[in-house]
């Protein structure tokens, strides 16, 4: 048996000082010594993007990261979206709005893949959102919602960053 390490954690830029088998994956660190559930585990192969969080601001599945590999870089997970007040991040509202969720038990992951596919292309094509989201599994087949989602989403991160430049 494998000798535990200690780990720094740094997510939604709270610090966590974690001991941990090097071979734990950074899915079951978020959600066994954060306490941060809310990202899920599907498929635990990189198949389903579930586990998808934010490392470095790019969408990573945790099942196929270890955790000491996530050591001294920024990691953002749903917890870390809305404000501090409650009020929902323009993605999460949207899939309110859009009711692009059913069981819910892949919104994070999407969520998580649709903040980092906005963050780096603001208008994207119906294409490039299909090719983005390719990686994300939704076992209630709601996919249509979820488009829907993104383009409010989207009309919504426009119009928040044209206002901040007037
Ligand atoms: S649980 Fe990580 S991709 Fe499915
Ligand atoms: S809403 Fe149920 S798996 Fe996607």
């Amino acid at each position: 048996m494998s000798e535990d390490v200690e780990v720094r954690l740094t997510v939604n830029g709270d610090g966590y000082r974690v001991r941990v088998e090097p071979r734990k994956t950074l899915v079951d660190a978020l959600r066994e010594d954060c306490n941060l559930t809310g990202t899920h585990i599907g498929c635990e192969h990189g198949v389903c993007g579930a586990c998808t969080v934010l490392v470095d601001d790019r969408a990573v599945r945790s099942c196929l990261m270890f955790a000491y590999q996530a050591e001294g870089t920024s990691i953002r997970t749903i917890e870390g979206l809305a404000d501090a007040d409650g009020t929902l991040h323009p993605v999460q509202a949207a899939f309110r709005e859009a009711h692009g969720l059913q069981c819910g038990f892949c919104t994070p992951g999407f969520v998580m893949s649709i903040v980092a596919l906005l963050d780096e292309n603001g208008a994207p094509t119906p294409q490039e959102v299909r090719e983005g989201l390719s990686g994300n599994l939704c076992r209630c087949t709601g996919y249509q919602t979820i488009l829907e989602a993104v383009d409010i989403a989207a009309a919504t991160l426009r119009a928040t960053s044209l206002e901040a430049t007037r």
